[in-house]
């Protein structure tokens, strides 16, 4: 029978290359050359796209050693999907040990300078097709490969983006959970293909909407709104996760600091209505950070580029919720 991880043979990795780490059950994480072959042709993931991803940063401190940003919280979401696909992932310490070793791997193989940054991919598929009566046998790697970070011109421009109907009911997502709106699965065609149709179409990214009209989040960010109430309070705003979306790591990051710094925390529902005044637009995630958003369906959003720098710099901050929180803690919608 095929198996997904048939070669044995331990790899160093070479300078520039990525950094393929293999996770076994019962076995320690093995660096694999990542140009070799290593999954099955009958794997589910490849097959169905039926699996889970997590994509993390990780980022050289001044001494050249490399941290993961916000572990615990992407490990933790990890483990949501998990359950949501019920696929027996494996748990926060073989993934954690993979990702030392992966980070060990590059390190040994490449000059480290202060600032430098991976993108820390962790996959996990639900394994090769299984004969009827037997299990399948979840595949799982860690991929690291050299992230560029995103310029300064890039952060200060923002991006443009067209607002696009995902094609389901906010309200049929709520008691749906075989759709798996809130679990970061394998099955991104969808989202890859808003993406091509918005740069297609004059605009860098997308917004996506229900098809009952409200806001939900990018193909691969999570879109936040800044306000100031007429008292003159800051309030930062996310849509609400019941009505299908992913609950982002990195807006849980902002928005704790910002909480912590006397902002109000929204958690919508929002509609496209709501994006007029605005103190500025933004989607984030945990590669390409925080990037305002410039004009939504070619009319322009204001771009505030001290709140942008404020909303990085929290992020930067990296305060690890060490979990991750799928529901919407707080109802502010007033
Ligand atoms: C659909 C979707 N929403 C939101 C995000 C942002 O998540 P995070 O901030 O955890 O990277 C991602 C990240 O890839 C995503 O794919």
């Amino acid at each position: 029978m095929p198996t997904s991880n048939p070669v044995p043979a331990a790899h160093t990795p070479a300078p520039g290359e990525p950094v393929l780490v293999l996770l076994s059950p019962g076995a320690d994480p093995r660096l694999a050359d990542p140009a070799a072959p290593h999954l099955s042709v009958t794997d589910q993931g490849v097959t169905r796209g039926d699996g889970l991803f997590e994509t993390a940063l990780a980022v050289a401190d001044e001494t050249g050693t490399f941290a993961l940003r916000k572990l615990g919280a992407h490990l933790g979401r990890l483990a949501s999907s998990a359950d949501a696909l019920g696929i027996a992932a494996p748990g926060p310490e073989p993934w954690r040990a993979a990702i030392e070793a992966g980070l060990a791997g590059f390190a040994a193989a490449n000059p480290v300078a202060p600032g430098d940054r991976l993108s820390v991919r962790l996959t996990v598929t639900r394994g090769p097709e299984a004969p009827a009566g037997v299990e399948a046998r979840p595949t799982a790697w860690a991929l690291l490969t050299p992230a560029a970070r995103t310029s300064d011109a890039e952060r200060a421009e923002g991006v443009r983006v067209l607002l696009l109907e995902r094609g389901l009911d906010s309200a049929a997502v709520e008691g749906a959970p075989w759709l798996l709106t809130g679990a970061k699965t394998l099955s991104y065609a969808v989202n890859m293909a808003a993406l091509r149709h918005a740069k297609a179409h004059g605009a860098d990214d997308v917004v996506f909407t229900s098809a009952d009209g409200y806001l939900l989040e990018g193909p691969t960010s999570t879109l936040l709104l800044a306000r100031t109430g007429a008292d003159g309070t800051r309030r930062i705003v996310t849509p609400l996760r019941q009505k299908g979306i992913l609950a982002g790591t990195s807006q849980s990051v902002i928005f704790a600091a910002a909480e912590a710094a006397g902002w109000r925390l929204g958690y919508g529902p929002l509609a496209p209505a709501d994006l007029d005044g605005a103190d500025g637009l933004w989607l984030v995630s945990s590669v390409r950070g925080v990037l305002p958003i410039r004009t939504v369906d070619g009319r322009d959003v204001p771009v505030d580029a001290e709140l942008t720098e404020r909303l990085q710099a929290w992020l930067d901050a990296d305060g690890d919720p060490g979990v991750h929180v799928s529901g919407d803690p707080i109802r502010d919608e007033d």
